[in-house]
């Protein structure tokens, strides 16, 4: 058994999340040892922001490190699938962004190469990782909303609402064919999985792309950046900027989910409720520390992320006294302190999403997709992989 400071990670991207995966390696006392970047150049330059050794040349001089034991892989979409399968062949452990891959096929795949090398593999479904949404995972599952009928919410932001916003994943080869749904609809439908312990069996769904011609600036633009371009082209768009979904998951439970990229003010607003037979439970990610819990025949409770206040599950992945706001970046953290136990342990463990997680998403963003173009009700399609590919939920 290694102590967490023994273990060596590198990160593949150096965007937006492949910082924070950093920053959350950091605070364990992992070891990051480099990243690897689109070019040598830009990976330099980060590095040096970060305080880091230097860039590897390559994504093939990094997984030929042998002190990497660990490998982040935070690069776009469409590179998911050839970057996890590469680390798992080199006998790595790898923690994989979402969407897993471009279709379940490759998904499924993964999670065959992964269970096959006994390699520590994870999707980063960070956003479980709120003490409070661990905490309502724990209440849920001891009875504590009573039998659940009813999940409702919204994932909503507004970095693409104007014609002229612009990033990769607006391109589907990039990207995939789904965008906001696979992008932050995701998130959603895992963190509902998670908090209710039921899987989605079928949806109904409308896919809207408003703005049907966008700028595309003549350079490299980084996620979630708002400076606009001089020099644009102008391009088709196909991928949806909204996603209204009817959801059915398993035991009868219902939901509605809407999903949306162009919804002006919210920066970045999930917001899940959860109707049960007894009580109800509200949270959103604008007011992260407080967790709403609605009665009946009593007066409602407003749950404070506090330690001494949450179950086992709550307390476990907080780091601050109550009263000292945790956020976004501290769910990497929490998240990463459950991978990294079975990462010492050299082998896969319980209590975080794995590749069977990833591979089950692509096959609900799938469903929905079908459901769209379709105009139906589809059923997710789990033939390919059934029960085996259930995780430590
Ligand atoms: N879990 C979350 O909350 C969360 C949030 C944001 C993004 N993501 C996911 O993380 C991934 C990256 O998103 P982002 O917002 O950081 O994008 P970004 O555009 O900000 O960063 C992507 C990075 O990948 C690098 N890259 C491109 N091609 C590469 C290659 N061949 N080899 C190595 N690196 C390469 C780019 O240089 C860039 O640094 C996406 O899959 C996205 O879905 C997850």
């Amino acid at each position: 058994m290694k102590s967490i400071t023994e273990i060596g990670a590198a990160v593949v991207g150096t965007g937006f999340i492949g910082v924070v995966h950093v920053e959350a390696l950091r605070r364990h006392g992992v070891q990051v040892h480099g990243v690897v970047g689109s070019s040598l150049e830009r990976a330099t330059t980060k590095s040096r922001q970060l305080g880091l050794p230097p860039a590897y040349k390559s994504f093939e001089a990094m997984l030929a490190d042998p002190r990497v034991d660990v490998v982040h892989i935070t690069s776009p979409n469409h590179l998911h699938y050839t970057h996890a399968k590469a680390v798992l062949a080199a006998g790595k452990h790898v923690v994989c962004e979402k969407p897993l891959a471009m279709t379940s096929s490759e998904s499924a795949e993964l999670v065959e190469l992964a269970e096959a090398t006994g390699r520590v593999h994870a999707v980063n479904f960070n956003i479980r990782f709120y003490p409070l949404c661990q905490h309502l995972h724990g209440l849920v599952a001891e009875g504590g909303l009573g039998e659940v009928r009813l999940v409702s919410g919204h994932y909503l932001q507004d970095w693409l609402l104007l014609d002229t916003d612009w990033n990769w994943r607006l391109e589907p080869e990039l990207g995939g064919d789904l965008r906001a749904v696979a992008d932050i609809g995701s998130h959603w439908m895992d963190l509902t999985t998670f908090l209710t312990g039921k899987r989605i069996t079928a949806v109904m769904a409308d896919l809207t792309t408003f703005i049907k011609v966008r700028h595309q600036p003549a350079g490299p633009v980084e996620t979630f950046a708002t400076e606009r371009h001089a020099k644009t082209v102008a391009r088709e768009i196909h991928t949806e900027d909204t996603a209204t979904i009817l959801l059915r998951y398993e035991d009868g439970v219902r939901g509605a989910l809407t999903v949306s990229q162009i919804s002006a003010g919210r920066k970045n607003s999930l917001r899940v409720e959860i109707d049960g037979a007894e009580s109800a439970a509200a949270w959103t990610s604008e007011q992260p520390d407080e967790l709403w819990i609605g009665h009946r025949g009593r007066p409602n409770e407003l749950l404070p992320r506090d330690a001494s206040l949450m179950n086992a599950e709550g307390s476990r992945a907080a780091f601050l006294p109550g009263g000292h706001i945790e956020g976004f970046a501290d769910t990497f953290r929490a998240l990463y302190a459950a991978v990294y136990r079975s990462v010492a342990a050299g082998k896969p463990g319980e209590g975080y999403p794995t590749f069977a997680d990833g591979h089950d998403e692509m096959l609900v963003c799938e469903a929905v997709a079908r459901s769209a173009k379709e105009g139906r009700w589809v059923d997710v399609e789990r033939a390919k992989r059934q029960a085996g590919a259930r995780s430590a939920r």
